[in-house]
């Protein structure tokens, strides 16, 4: 077994940071050591097969993205990172685990989705992967399957309130699967937005003319975010079942989960890089038909509200607990599907790669801590979706997904030459970062250092997920 040695760097954790040598055996920390034991440090320097040299910079737990669609079918089309793709560009980022959703479709099975997305991940991927469930069609038999779904290592599932006709779901089958959630011990996650209502916005909108991307945000009013978050929350207490709301982008869906994890309720929140650092008015209202690559749902907010400020804050406090990207990226032509109607556009943007640089800068804006940092961006994360202690920590036992980050190196987020996700622009262009991922280890193998990836497809295992370690 190879033995790799991290040396000279500061180890952050969720809760604390300090100077630390880290010991990886095979594929798994052996040992977190004090280096101030100047001849056990020497003896290991000798020993070791790797050394990784981590001075003035910090080490920290790999990434976990827990919210990706590789190869997602939607909007008529497919996502346009494969697993092979988007997984390499996440371990250019610091990112060392996917969570990514199987998609159950309307008539399809949920044994069916899962099987297919282990065939589309197996033997592709760079960094290891987990799986969510989509539920797009809620009925008696994809109950029932839900029933054997922690059995396959898949301990959380995913419900909309959106996209009617596509994946959503009425009241009464989220009702039901709730419950079956709080019997199997599983986590609900909701897409929350009330889709019936964005839909017949946005049919007046474009009946009207109004037809450019930017009307993708104005159909989709945060109030109707706002009100999905409260029903979800309502609907989860009465099934006595956890809940996890995902992407959030408003301050006031956002306070629906602070409000409810202050009166004791097992509710979990989510945001995205884009919803803190991008707007209505800046990115999806660009001229022309630029607006198109920033059409996600739910959609960027205006600036003048203050939902960034209020995102940023609640991360700060663990009103929300994750920073993940909703990886669903389109390219340019399959936008292009939406030039006379942004109905049609496919909903997504591309950030795998760049979740850890934007997060990171968070702590050089004075946004968040270091350690909170590490906390939105792995460990909380890998606690929530039970895989926490094999990943979202530096300890013993744990694998060795590791990245050492250079706080004195810089960072510009590029185009073609500078981002390596399958997508022909970036949606953070020429954005600065002051910081630089070095050095990323995926159990244990260097797959990326100051040459570039150095790893191998098929590096990355599928990763079975534990019940919530949140739940208890
Ligand atoms: O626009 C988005 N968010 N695309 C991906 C699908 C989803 O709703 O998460
Ligand atoms: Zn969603
Ligand atoms: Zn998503």
């Amino acid at each position: 077994m190879a033995i790799t040695l991290i040396k000279g760097g500061t180890v952050v954790s969720s809760t604390g940071r300090s100077k630390q040598d880290v010991l990886i055996d095979g594929q798994t920390i052996a040992a977190v050591l004090d280096p101030s034991d100047t001849s056990l440090a020497a003896d290991l320097t000798e020993r070791a097969d790797t050394v990784v040299d981590a001075t003035g910079k910090y080490v920290i737990p790999g990434g976990i993205d827990a919210h990706t669609h590789m190869e997602m079918p939607f909007g008529g089309t497919f996502a346009s990172d494969t697993f092979e793709t988007g997984t390499r560009a996440a371990a250019w980022g610091g990112t060392t685990t996917i969570i990514d959703f199987a998609v159950q479709n309307k008539g399809g099975s949920v044994k069916d989705a899962i099987e297919q997305w282990h065939q589309k991940a197996a033997g592709e991927c760079a960094i290891d992967y987990a799986f969510h469930q989509i539920l797009g069609d809620i009925n008696e038999q994809s109950l029932i399957d839900l029933r054997s779904l922690a059995a396959e290592g898949v301990t959380s599932f995913k419900m909309f309130t959106a996209y009617p006709g596509v994946f959503y779901s009425t009241d009464d089958q989220i009702f039901r699967a709730m419950q079956v959630a709080a019997e199997e011990g599983l986590l609900p996650m909701m897409h929350a937005e009330n889709g019936p209502v964005i839909d017949v916005i946005a049919e007046q909108l474009v009946k009207e003319g109004k037809t450019s991307p930017y009307y993708h945000g104005i159909a989709r009013p945060w109030e109707m975010e706002e009100e999905a978050t409260h029903r979800t929350i309502m609907l989860s207490r009465v099934a006595h079942s956890p809940v996890y709301i995902v992407h959030v982008t408003a301050k006031q869906a956002m306070r629906q989960v602070q409000a409810a994890r202050a009166d004791g309720h097992l509710v979990f929140g989510e945001s995205c890089p884009q919803y803190l650092y991008q707007s209505l008015e800046e990115q999806l209202g660009a001229p022309g038909f630029e607006g198109a690559k920033y059409v996600c749902s739910p959609p960027l907010r205006s600036k003048e509200e203050g939902h960034q400020e209020d995102l940023w804050m609640a991360l700060r406090t663990d009103a929300l607990s994750v920073v993940a990207t909703d990886h669903c990226p389109f390219c340019m032509k399959q936008k292009q599907m939406g030039a006379n109607d942004f109905r049609k556009i496919p909903n997504g943007m591309g950030l795998v790669e760049h979740r850890m640089d934007l997060m990171y800068q968070g702590t050089v804006n004075g946004r968040i801590s270091l350690e909170r940092f590490v906390d939105i961006t792995s460990t909380g994360p890998a606690r929530i979706f039970g895989l926490y202690g094999r990943k979202g920590v530096i300890a013993p036992g744990a694998d060795g997904d590791v990245v050492v980050y250079d706080p004195n190196g810089s960072t510009t987020i590029g185009i073609n030459d500078t981002h390596h996700m399958n997508l022909d622009y970036s949606n953070f262009e020429g954005w600065h970062i002051d910081g630089h991922v070095d050095t990323v280890l995926s159990r244990g193998k260097v797959v990326v250092d100051e040459t570039g990836y150095v790893g191998t497809k098929g590096d990355g295992e599928f990763v079975a997920c534990k019940p919530s370690q949140m739940i208890g």
